[in-house]
């Protein structure tokens, strides 16, 4: 008697433990797809209030001028923002120190003796910033859209934003006494805690590595797709839904996620994000390198990257697609001779050579 009781005891223990990584109900869902197709958003409401508040985009100034002086008339070492007017220029530097350090102020970039002087790295970062940012916004509209960005999608109040990450040191991903872990098989924080590959962005967000589960021939002789690469993918595929909050099936149908004609539109969108992250880490991140202080990098001395999740901080749209570009024109512009690095064609192809690993 007393044993059985003991028993029950043991198992809820047991069940309740089990259950205590979980989320509790009620949970709401919602159909984006034929009935009956399984196309249906799961979300948890308690979590959804707690992104209202970071995504709400701070209130825009009444708008500057765009008459009068140009900046690079009005000031002595204007590189990137000579063609703007001056009362949007100063605007735009107020903006910019509310969005990446309110708390620094303009000395955060400046030297407050001459504004001219370059001898502050972060001005240097922020010259790129925001020629990477008119990149993005002016070609990269197959994923951005007219939404666009600005510097607070990614940075939000802080110099460094939030979601960043780095290559991890080769040493780190090899053997321990346990045997080779081959970068996985520890719960990795980007592939929500599972034991997929811990690093699945390096391959794919800066390398350019296929995205493949499926091999495409049948025979493996130069068909590189195997268990274990396709852990890879489903890393980033992991990594991808967390940073947007949402499910597999907001861009698949589960009944066949390879194909293309029965996912939703969302996929093609994610499709134009992969290769814009990749784009804007190699042409901008990547020759920032040697102008960051070593405590701004990586064990390995790498530059810190982007990622879905730098943009998108939990939500299918960063700031639920508040189009705050609108308000600061100066960052959607491509004013004069900016590189231009043409997004690439709308149809996915399938690329076999060279998988990870
Ligand atoms: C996040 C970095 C950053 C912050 C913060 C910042 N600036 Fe700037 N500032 C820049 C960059 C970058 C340039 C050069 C732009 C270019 O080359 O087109 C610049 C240039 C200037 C210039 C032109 C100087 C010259 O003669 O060449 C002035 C004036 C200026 N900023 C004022 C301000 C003021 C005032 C603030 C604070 C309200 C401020 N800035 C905050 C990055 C910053
Ligand atoms: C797509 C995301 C993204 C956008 C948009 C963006 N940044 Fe950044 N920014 C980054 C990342 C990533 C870093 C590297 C973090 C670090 O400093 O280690 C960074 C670093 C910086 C730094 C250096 C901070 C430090 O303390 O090392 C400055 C300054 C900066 N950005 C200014 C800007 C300005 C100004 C804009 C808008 C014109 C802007 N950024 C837009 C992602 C972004
Ligand atoms: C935000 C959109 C998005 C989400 C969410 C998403 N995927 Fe994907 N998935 C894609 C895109 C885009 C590709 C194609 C990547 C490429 O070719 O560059 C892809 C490719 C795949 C493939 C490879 C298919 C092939 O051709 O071999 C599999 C498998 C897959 N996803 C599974 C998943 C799983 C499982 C989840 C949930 C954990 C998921 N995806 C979440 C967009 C998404
Ligand atoms: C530079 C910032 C930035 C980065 C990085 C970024 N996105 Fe986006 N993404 C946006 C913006 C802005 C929109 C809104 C576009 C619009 O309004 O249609 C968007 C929209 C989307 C949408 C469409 C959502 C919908 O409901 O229509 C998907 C899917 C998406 N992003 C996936 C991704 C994935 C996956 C990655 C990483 C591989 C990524 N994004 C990286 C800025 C970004």
């Amino acid at each position: 008697m007393n044993r059985r009781i003991l028993k029950t005891a043991a198992l809820l223990l047991l069940g309740g433990t089990l259950l205590a990584g979980c989320e509790r109900p009620p949970m709401e869902s919602v159909q984006h797809g034929f009935r009956g197709t399984g196309m249906v958003e799961v979300y948890n409401p308690r979590q959804l209030a707690k992104q209202d508040a970071l995504n709400t985009a701070p209130a825009a100034p009444p708008p500057a001028s765009a008459d009068g002086p140009r900046a690079k008339d009005s000031f002595q070492n204007v590189k990137v923002l000579g063609d703007v007017s001056s009362a949007q220029f100063i605007g735009l530097m107020t903006a910019m120190t509310a969005w990446v350090s309110p708390k620094e102020g303009c000395a955060y970039c400046h030297n407050p003796q001459n504004f001219a002087d370059d001898s502050k790295y972060t001005k240097t970062v922020a010259r790129k910033m925001i020629e990477m940012t008119r990149h993005i916004n002016g070609n990269w509209q197959s994923h951005v859209a007219n939404t666009g960005v600005t510097c607070y999608t990614c940075h939000r109040g802080n110099p460094v934003p939030q979601q960043v990450w780095f290559t991890p040191k080769e040493q780190d991903k090899k053997a321990d006494f346990l045997g080779d872990l081959a970068g996985q098989n520890q719960p990795g924080k980007l592939v929500g805690l599972s034991s997929l590959p811990t690093d699945p962005l390096t391959p794919f967000l800066l390398e350019d590595k296929p995205i493949r589960v499926n091999g495409p021939t049948a025979l493996p002789s130069g068909n590189r797709a195997s268990v274990k690469q396709a852990e890879w993918t489903y890393g980033l595929m992991t990594h991808m839904s967390n940073s947007l909050g949402v499910n597999c099936t907001y861009c698949h149908n589960t009944r066949a996620f390879q194909n293309w004609e029965t996912s939703p539109p969302q996929r093609m969108t994610a499709y134009h994000g992969i290769r814009m992250s990749r784009d804007v880490n190699n042409a901008y991140m990547v020759p920032l390198t040697g102008t960051f202080p070593p405590e701004r990098k990586g064990a390995g001395g790498d530059v810190a990257k982007i990622s879905c999740a730098t943009c998108h901080q939990g939500a299918y749209k960063p700031l639920y697609g508040f189009p705050m570009l609108k308000s600061y024109p100066e960052l959607a512009a491509i004013v004069g001779a900016e590189t231009a690095t043409a997004a690439p064609a709308t149809t996915p192809v399938v690329a076999s050579a060279g998988a990870v690993k």
